[in-house]
């Protein structure tokens, strides 16, 4: 039990798990599956530990997710404690990170179980817990994600990709599917993104109004995985072409977490992804239909005439969640792993150099240089290439930045000039009193402005030059923090759980909620 490789681990996001750890879930999920309704003998997958601490622990309304994982504890023989919320000290504001680590010393050993109207919850418990445990000398707790905000919903992710494989009789070669419903805030769907990938080749048809469509951040991301993405407005004009998916994946409109004014227009929007009976004769035989479920009982985007037809694929995607949990949990407790032989997943590496020295080929006479409204310095640092080729007003935002940031209240000069190719700008701040910064300051600067140099100057020559770029990971900055106010480090959550962010291409990207931003966008004005 000790030498599997899930032990502790936690499931915050799908990509938690490599492809081979999630298709090693699938594999067990069969096997158990298989033997429960047989009614083998299941103490291969049972974990019984009375000493097990399991929490339930939900803000959010839940029937399935938790009623599932209540099931699968059960299962499992361990001490499965239903956290009430209501009559807890969470409502009276104590912080996450205070209510875990108090449940955390009440058992030996401990796996919590979360839902959470926050976003990166689970990630933010799962570091901070870690750190605990080591300082009470006790093991890790891991933590699982029963959907958190509209960011992801892991759990229900492996449980539709075990439906879809089941379906397609345990073929991963390629899945054609059709996402329809509040692609915007359904988590779900969200998860897809990563989940899918678990196929060769992915094609999926988006059905959604525009208020309605998958953020542009979740699209990109399965351009970058490689799916290749249709879209249309409404299920009318999908049936209007003849190339159907055999998988339609839907989801209910989520009202409440909707602004007024999408609300407002909720009845149009949910005609163009709730099915019809006229629609039936264009779906083609063997499609299969599946929902995360709940429907909404008066207005459901799966009509219940449909409940009792070939297509109803929701009712054994359901109870997929009970197997599934059972194993997730089997896993991540080491009862199960040790016959696992894939590809682990990979620890992240933020190692990337975003320091570029620069070769001189002549030492430049700063005249030649930094003559143009600015004196010229004969020693010091000049900070050049300042949003080179963006708008004037953003150059001019980017020095103001630059100087707030990193305190430069010194004697100096700034302005903003024709770069060398003269249609394009660039800003400069020319430093006399300064000769060196720290380590800190010059990772604050790449972040603050990609591809800006800093010049070092001597005897009126630039001895040296660095090109800064993005910095792979930024954290422990006072001035910037994610914008989404439901992520678990926004301000506003009040759980003080330090903001990070890491590179993903050209954007920044939280490492909690996992909201993507430019450079601009994650300083603090
Ligand atoms: N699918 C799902 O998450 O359902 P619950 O909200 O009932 O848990």
């Amino acid at each position: 039990m000790s030498d599997s490789p899930f032990k502790g681990r936690s499931i915050a996001v799908v990509n938690d798990l490599s492809k081979d750890e999630q298709l090693y879930l699938y594999k067990k999920t069969t096997e158990l599956k298989e033997r429960y309704l047989n009614g083998d003998p299941l103490e291969d997958f049972r974990l019984n530990d009375a000493e097990l601490g399991c929490y339930l622990f939900f803000l959010e309304d839940s029937t399935r997710t938790k009623e599932s994982f209540r099931n699968a504890a059960l299962f499992h023989g361990v001490k499965l404690i239903n956290f009430d919320v209501s009559s807890s000290s969470v409502k009276k504001s104590e912080s996450l990170m205070d209510t875990i680590k108090m449940l955390f010393g009440y058992s030996q050993r401990s796996l919590f179980l979360l839902r959470t109207p926050q976003e990166g919850v689970c990630k933010a418990l799962d570091e901070t817990l870690e750190e605990y445990a080591k300082v009470l000398g006790k093991e890790k707790p891991a933590f699982i994600n029963g959907g958190d905000g509209k960011h992801e919903h892991p759990t229900q992710e492996f449980l539709d990709e075990f439906s879809f494989l089941e379906q397609k009789k345990w073929d991963n070669r390629e899945i054609h599917i059709l996402l329809t419903g509040d692609l915007f805030h359904g988590r779900t769907v969200h998860s897809k993104a990563d989940g899918l990938t678990i196929f060769d080749r992915v094609k999926i048809d988006l059905v959604a109004p525009k208020e309605l469509a998958l953020p542009e951040h979740y699209r990109e991301r399965m351009v970058e995985n490689g799916f290749t993405i249709r879209e249309f407005e409404s299920i009318d004009k999908y049936l209007d072409q003849k190339d159907i998916a055999p998988i339609w994946y839907f989801t209910r409109l989520q009202l409440e977490r909707m602004g007024d004014e999408v609300r407002e227009k909720a009845a149009y929007l949910r005609r163009a992804v709730t099915f019809r009976k006229d629609f039936l004769e264009k779906i083609p035989q063997g499609t299969k239909f599946y929902h995360p479920l709940p429907r909404h009982r008066e207005t459901p985007t799966i009509p219940s005439f449909l409940d009792s037809t070939e297509l109803n694929g929701w009712d054994v995607q359901s109870m997929n969640g009970f197997f599934t949990r059972v194993i997730e949990i089997a896993m991540v407790t080491g009862k199960l792993g040790g016959d696992f032989n894939g590809n682990l997943l990979e620890k992240k590496s933020f190692d990337a150099q975003y320091i570029e020295e620069i070769k001189l080929s002549r030492k430049t006479k700063v005249e030649d240089r930094y003559k143009v409204g600015i004196k010229p310095v004969d020693r010091g640092i000049v900070i050049d290439h300042i949003g080179r080729g963006e708008s004037l007003d953003q150059i001019w935002t980017l020095i103001n930045r630059i100087r707030k940031v990193l305190g430069l209240n010194y004697r100096s000069s700034h302005g903003v000039y024709h770069c060398s190719d003269t249609s394009i700008y660039k800003g400069i701040i020319s430093l006399p009193d300064i000769f060196s910064f720290e380590q800190k300051e010059i990772k604050m600067l790449a972040a603050l402005a990609p591809e800006c140099t800093l010049n070092f100057i001597e005897d009126q020559s630039v001895i040296r030059k660095l090109r800064l770029h993005m910095p792979p990971r930024i954290y422990n900055f006072s001035n910037i923090s994610c914008k989404n106010e439901n992520c678990i480090t926004h301000p506003l959550q009040f759980q003080n759980v330090n903001t990070r962010f890491h590179r993903h291409g050209e954007t920044f990207v939280c490492s909690y909620c996992e909201k993507s931003y430019s450079y601009t966008e994650i300083w603090d004005e």
